[in-house]
């Protein structure tokens, strides 16, 4: 018991000084190369197909793609070095961790498609929980957004459910910003949207 406790947090200290790593010289160069000093976040953004398609729409703005399997990062960087985009990292990191370590100011929050978990025992699973959306708020400037999409409508009522209890967020009628589908989109085209202000 007490070997596994020390394993984890050996793990939970080599993860955080990865990504801290990461914050210093891939995103810090990314927001030397454009002048800024804050990002626009996808979390769970996969190979990075919508994240890629907006960075090189607004070259003029930085944005970070997060998640939590190497391959997928892997691919989204492969993505953004082909196209020499300046404004783009990604990341491999837990959305809760990375926020947790996170210390710039975020303005637009993506997720799309983010897992389900349909099963009542699993909804703890669920990315969206109050916890997780006053985290987010921490970082997020006021005026900023958190844009949510998902084909799951169990999980799309959760997530408006757990919006309208926060008081940091309020429900807000923005449009999509970016037209162009994500990997899942392309399979599961028919989706909800909600978009969030943080207030
Ligand atoms: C269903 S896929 C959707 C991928 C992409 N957003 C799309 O629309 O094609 C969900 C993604 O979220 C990632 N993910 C799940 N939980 C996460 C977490 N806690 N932090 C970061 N990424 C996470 C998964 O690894 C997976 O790539």
């Amino acid at each position: 018991m007490e070997n596994t406790l020390v394993r984890l947090k050996t793990e939970k200290k080599a993860r955080e000084d990865r990504v801290g790593q990461w914050f210093t010289d891939v995103l810090g160069t990314s927001l030397k190369a454009t002048g800024k000093n804050i990002v626009n976040l996808e979390i769970g953004c996969g190979h990075g197909h919508w994240l890629t398609s907006f960075a090189t729409k607004e070259f003029n703005q930085n944005f970070v793609g997060i998640d939590l399997i190497t391959k997928r990062i892997e691919k989204a960087v492969a993505k953004a070095e082909k196209r020499n985009l300046k404004n783009l990292c990604f990341c491999k990191a837990d959305a809760q961790e990375f926020l947790e370590l996170c210390h710039f100011k975020i303005a637009n929050t993506y997720i799309m498609y983010p897992d389900p978990w349909p099963k009542l025992r699993h909804h703890k699973r669920r990315l969206i929980q109050p916890a997780f959306l006053d985290l987010l708020a921490s970082k997020t400037i006021v005026g900023g957004r958190l844009f949510f999409m998902t084909d799951h409508l169990s999980y799309y009522e959760w997530s408006v459910s757990n919006i309208s209890k926060s008081v940091m967020w309020v429900l807000s009628k923005d449009d999509w910003p970016h037209e162009a589908s994500s990997y899942f989109q392309n399979i599961l085209p028919k989706n909800q949207i909600l978009s969030a202000l943080r207030i």
